[in-house]
């Protein structure tokens, strides 16, 4: 497995690539990585003949006032779990080699990264989407694989590429689950035991409201209740946003459900005196779909 820090050396291994008829795939990741990350490299595994995964704390989709100095880093572990996990290629680029001095380009994906996510961090998206293409001008991927865990964002990377005509097939992979239902995530790590007992309400929450969807309740008032009752029996639990949209277009769902719709929730655990953690933020989601039985 080799390192690359540079984007040029990095664009031409990419292009080597093609010329020989290999099929490149990128993972793009903040590092820290868990299983969930793990099950992106080995989908681009079968999709691709190379697979490079970024590791990069981009510090632009952080907000004043979040976690970016706190973002968990653990460099070895994770070149040694790409190693194990079969990764032909890691990019490490450092700030100056993503962000040249002056750099002044945005990319901004604007409508759907106002709602949910959008809303309470109002720069995140235009951060992920100007290093998301970042990384795909200089790794070159013919498949580039993302987590369903964060819907939103898959979202607007989907259309990011449409829009900007980047040739690469987007692929999303299903969010892994601890055995007790909650989403893996690197976040996972800040949460102290009494939030990690509760953080279980977050899937509770979506089995309920699929649920009821399975037994054939459409309006969308009653499949919210019955998700945000499951979160109440959280006595830490606050919740963020609880919505249905559009998986497309992230509008707002009809009082009565047509069709498959998104379940996003987001659900903070606020700082409590005498425990070291800070606020934690869990979101996940639930696409509700009619059932083919
Ligand atoms: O999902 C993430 O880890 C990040 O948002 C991404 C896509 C690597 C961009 O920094």
């Amino acid at each position: 497995m080799e390192v690359v820090r540079d984007v040029r050396a990095l664009q031409r291994r990419a292009d080597e690539d093609r010329a020989a008829g290999r099929r490149i795939a990128l993972v793009p990741t903040m590092g820290a990585l868990h299983a969930g990350h793990l099950a992106l490299v080995a989908e681009a595994r079968r999709r691709a003949d190379v697979v490079c995964v970024s590791i990069y704390v981009n510090p632009t989709q952080f907000g004043p006032g979040e976690d970016l100095a706190a973002y968990p880093r653990t460099l070895e572990a994770d070149l040694a779990a790409c190693r194990e996990a079969g990764a032909s290629r890691v990019f490490l680029p450092d700030d100056a080699a993503l962000y040249p001095p002056g750099a002044q380009t945005v990319v901004e994906v604007t409508e759907l990264a106002k709602p949910l996510c959008g809303a309470a961090r109002p720069v995140h998206f235009r951060g992920v989407a100007t290093v998301v293409t970042k990384l795909l001008v200089a790794a070159r991927p013919d498949v580039a694989v993302f987590g369903e865990k964060d819907f939103q964002q898959l979202a607007l990377i989907r259309r990011l590429v449409r829009d900007l005509g980047f040739d690469v097939e987007v692929v999303g992979v299903p969010t892994l689950r601890e055995p007790d239902g909650l989403a893996l995530s690197s976040r996972n790590a800040y949460l102290d035991a009494a939030m990690r007992g509760e953080a279980p309400a977050l899937v509770r929450a979506l089995d309920a409201a699929e649920g009821a969807h399975a037994a054939g309740e459409r309006r969308r008032d009653a499949l919210l209740a019955a998700a945000r009752a499951e979160i109440a029996k959280a006595p830490h639990a606050e919740i963020d946003y609880l919505e249905l949209r559009d998986p497309g277009s992230l509008a707002p769902a009809p009082e009565r459900l047509a069709g498959p719709t998104l379940l996003a929730l987001a659900v903070r655990f606020p700082a409590r005196a005498g425990s070291a953690a800070g606020d934690v933020r869990l979101i996940d989601n639930r696409v509700l779909k009619e059932s083919l039985s």
